[in-house]
């Protein structure tokens, strides 16, 4: 695996981590090279992703009573952030779905993430990108986690729309993904029960857990699990996967572990970092590493 930045010249001879706007890259990477994208951009929230990392030790001048009285300090131990405010979202997105689409393969296929701020609007310019015919399916990923306002139905699913590049031409292996429990096994045979079913168009998943191993404290991280099933159902094993959003990296992580190669962007440096801590790349030393981060900060 290398770390370039988008402006230098980019070739497939290994997976790649590019930092720099995706704007660029996306324009010098070689057209109908890649099996599948998968893009996760900011959703349009309208404010900055930021999540904090806190540590909490024992100090009698602390903030925090806990148990037995005894108090606590917590202190943050890192802050990771991107911004999330567009004045012309779909214009934004626009030339960069255009683009991709030249770099899908012929059987190639897009996966594009998004929440209900945009998705129906997102919907309508993707029709127009790819046109309506190579529209393959609307996936809900349904979640369970997090605050639950009492005056509307809690909003715990994200959508992801599937655009192939030639209608009816697009490669899916659905033998290829890993099976789920049945919801109700009694009514199918013991043998079917065992077996699991193929996952349908909506995806019941956790968030990262955030204690566990997959967790970067990168904010928005989606979870290996989700990918995993795109991964597998969308491209050849030894394929080219290309993630224009990377964040930490999770396309990266899912490749890995399932023999596909990879093109990664980011222009946050701090996702740049993250990813080459996951998918354990020796950063550059000192020196060199400020002028790579003030290049990609550039680019
Ligand atoms: C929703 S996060 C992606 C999270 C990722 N899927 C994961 O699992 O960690 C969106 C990412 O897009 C990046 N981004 C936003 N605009 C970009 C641009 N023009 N070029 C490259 N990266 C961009 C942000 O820095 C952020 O890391």
């Amino acid at each position: 695996m290398r770390t370039c930045i988008a402006t230098e010249k980019l070739t497939l001879d290994d997976d790649l981590v590019i930092a720099g706007d995706n704007a660029v890259a996306l324009a010098r990477l070689p057209e109908a090279s890649f099996d599948l994208i998968y893009m996760d951009p900011p959703f349009n929230t309208g404010r900055a992703q930021l999540r904090r990392t806190l540590a909490v030790s024992a100090d009698p001048d602390g903030a925090h009573v806990g148990f037995g009285g005894r108090r606590y300090r917590t202190s943050l131990l890192s802050k990771l952030a991107y911004d999330d405010e567009f004045g012309d979202y779909l214009a934004f997105l626009e030339p960069r779905l255009r683009r991709a689409r030249d770099l899908l393969a012929a059987d190639g296929t897009l996966y594009f993430h998004i929440d209900y701020r945009e998705a129906h609007y997102c919907k309508l310019l993707l029709d127009e990108v790819f046109g309506r015919e190579a529209f393959l399916n609307e996936l809900i990923w349904s979640y369970d986690y997090g605050a639950k306002p009492r005056r509307r139905w809690p909003a715990k699913h994200d959508t992801i729309l599937v655009y192939v590049r030639t209608p009816g031409g697009h490669h899916f292996d659905c033998e290829a993904v890993e099976r789920e429990p049945y919801m109700a096994p009694g009514l199918v045979s013991a043998e079917k029960a065992a077996r699991g079913k193929r996952p349908t168009d909506v995806w019941f998943h956790t968030i990262v857990p955030t204690n566990g191993r997959e967790k970067t404290g990168y904010p928005t991280q989606k979870p290996e699990g989700v990918l995993r099933r795109i991964v597998a159902a969308s491209s050849h094993p030894g394929g080219w996967c290309l993630d224009p959003f990377a964040g930490s990296g999770t396309l990266g992580a899912v490749c890995r572990q399932l023999g596909r190669r990879f093109v990664l962007i980011d222009h946050n440096p701090e996702a740049i970092a993250v990813i080459c801590a996951r998918l354990g790349v020796t950063r550059l030393p000192g020196r060199e590493a400020r002028t790579a981060r003030a290049r990609a900060a550039r680019a």
